[in-house]
């Protein structure tokens, strides 16, 4: 039987995935959010495959654990470099420091992210998934832009969600100031910021040898979520877990779409692991992909050292 289009991302998510031998050694792969779940997996399969690591993490103790034990038991370079997302001038500095020490980067992968039942701000004041999901992917793209060009062919991962298709986004109100906050659609609405201005990143730069890509990298047992108090850790840990896949499916798929040949120059397309589908409809509306894009250079403006 064949669900309608909207939801034929439920029959995708049960078909075999691909994967690839492809190496990718010496490449330099950023990586944002690797000490744990979808990050640490991908971070683990790169550097099976060879890569030079560079790793972006808030919590420097459990970074360097990470850095230890992948450099050790892959033999490659993994670097680290911390930042809260939730603050933009935190994740501008990583970018100077990665763009300074690195001058080709060849693949980033955008995969920091965060779960809140309740309404929480950064300290810059947007509502925190769409501050860490949405607005530091986008400004670490940015700013990380020409070390990727001189790295090209280069590939930029953003880890998006099917939780867009839950909806959520408003561009009258991405930081929720106006509607009753719901942890669900705020998730759902950074994911679909996210695939706006990926799309405007793929078409915006479709001749500079970097591709776009977004990305939903399974529904798998990780720590999103955990933060929402012992309830939560409760369902999550004893029932969710029943219905969710094994998080090195997710980093097989980031492999895949990182390194496999067949992709070179494919961009602005929506995956879900590996098998490419249409994203939501009201993620994809060119005039409206545009205007998220433009307000989203107004927020990250002050941390933008040239307007692209
Ligand atoms: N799990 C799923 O089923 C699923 C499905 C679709 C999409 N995703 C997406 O996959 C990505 C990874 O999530 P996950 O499921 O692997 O969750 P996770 O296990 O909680 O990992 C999230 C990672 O992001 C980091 N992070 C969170 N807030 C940060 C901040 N303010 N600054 C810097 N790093 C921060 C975490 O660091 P700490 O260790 O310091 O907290 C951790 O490394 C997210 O974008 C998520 O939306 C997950």
């Amino acid at each position: 039987m064949k669900l309608p289009e909207e939801l034929q991302y439920i029959q995708n998510s049960l078909k075999p995935q691909k994967s690839t031998d492809a190496r990718m050694d010496g490449k330099v792969c950023v990586i944002s959010g690797t000490t744990s779940g979808v990050g640490y997996q991908a971070a683990k399969r790169l550097a099976q495959g060879g890569a030079h690591l560079v790793m972006i993490n808030r919590n420097k103790e459990k970074g360097q654990k990470i850095q230890a034990e992948l450099a050790e038991k892959f033999g490659v370079e993994v670097d680290l470099f911390i930042a809260d997302f939730q603050k933009l001038a935190e994740v501008q500095r990583a970018a100077r420091e990665i763009g300074d020490k690195y001058p080709r980067i060849h693949v980033l992968i955008n995969n920091a992210g965060v779960f809140n039942k309740r309404r929480r701000r950064t300290p810059d004041g947007h509502e925190m998934t769409f501050g860490v999901i949405h607005l530091a992917s986008f400004l670490l793209s940015k700013l990380l832009i020409d070390n990727l060009k001189h790295g090209a062919p280069a590939r930029v991962l953003f880890i998006s969600s099917e939780a867009h298709r839950f909806g959520g986004f408003s561009i009258k109100d991405p930081n929720w100031h106006k509607r009753p906050y719901v942890g669900l659609l705020a998730y759902g609405g950074a994911k679909i910021a996210q695939i706006h201005t990926g799309r405007v990143f793929a078409e915006r730069f479709k001749d500079s040898g970097v591709t776009f890509n977004i990305i939903h990298p399974g529904a798998v047992r990780t720590n999103i979520g955990m933060n929402n108090g012992f309830l939560y850790r409760i369902y999550s840990r004893y029932i969710l877990r029943w219905f969710l896949k094994d998080p090195a499916s997710s980093g097989e798929a980031i492999y895949y779409l990182a390194a496999d040949p067949s992709l070179e120059g494919v961009t602005g397309r929506f995956f879900n692991q590996t098998i490419e589908e249409n994203p939501a409809w009201y993620s994809v509306k060119p005039e409206l992909s545009e205007a998220v894009w433009q307000q989203s250079e107004d927020f990250i403006h002050p941390y933008l050292e040239e307007t692209l």
